[in-house]
């Protein structure tokens, strides 16, 4: 499974990025308008930032034309964005004509099978339901990840799955079970999945016992450094 961070906030980006196990970002207009920075000089500093990963970039005109304009824009700026349009008929008319030109498209929105089924057909690269705002209005969102999934499968689509709107690390563990290829998350989560207490309570025991025995094991570094010398 891929990690997307949700953000567009560039310390969130720098301290997953150096971790090693981030694959891309994903943006939307409320995400980057947080940040009160010029947006496109905002959008390659996160694309320099991840690379060779993928910066999903939305569009916020609402009409084919407008979609057109701003996608072309976008895919002009950085080999890795990827454009986001809305799961809306024009938001596909712009798909249908972007992807021909050769722009990775993000159908985002998608909260049925159905809607994702279009995308798919569409030839969009990929398709983002968002599970956690289904969960807040009483829908299974695991749920429409799971026929989701079935239905490309059927078909063998080549549209990644991107789950979106995951709000905590049991979203992200039965999307991966599930075999979703992208989660993307709030930095907040993505920190949560590193978490154990049995982790933080193992490393205090180990390192108190270290201390106790300090002095009979000698300095480590020191220790390794004679042990070369000797060589
Ligand atoms: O970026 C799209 C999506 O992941 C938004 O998540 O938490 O605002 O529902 P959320």
């Amino acid at each position: 499974m891929k990690f997307f961070l949700d953000t567009a906030n560039l310390e969130e980006i720098r301290q997953a990025a150096s971790l090693g196990v981030l694959d891309g970002i994903t943006t939307n207009p409320s995400l980057v308008a947080k940040e009160k920075r010029p947006f496109r000089e905002h959008i390659l500093e996160i694309c320099e930032i991840v690379k060779p990963g993928v910066v999903n970039v939305e569009v916020v005109s609402t009409d084919t034309a407008g979609m057109l304009r701003e996608g072309r824009e976008f895919a002009s700026w950085h080999p890795n964005i990827v454009v986001k349009v809305p799961m809306t008929p024009d938001g596909l008319r712009a798909l249908n004509t972007l992807v021909r030109e050769g722009i990775r498209i993000n159908v985002t929105l998608v909260f049925s099978p159905a809607q994702a089924l279009i995308v798919a057909k569409a030839g969009a690269y990929f398709v983002s339901p968002f599970l956690g705002r289904l969960d807040d209005v009483a829908q299974d969102g695991l749920g429409v990840l799971h026929e989701i999934l079935t239905i490309y499968r059927a078909y063998n689509f080549q549209t990644q799955v991107l789950a979106a709107s995951l709000r905590h690390p049991i979203h992200v563990v039965e999307a991966a079970k599930m075999g979703a290829h992208i989660g993307t998350m709030p930095f907040k989560v993505f920190e949560q999945l590193f978490k154990h207490p049995l982790t933080d309570r193992g490393l205090e025991g180990f390192l108190k016992d270290w201390e106790k025995a300090r002095e009979v094991l000698g300095d480590i570094v020191q220790a390794a450094t004679a042990g070369k010398r000797g060589r």
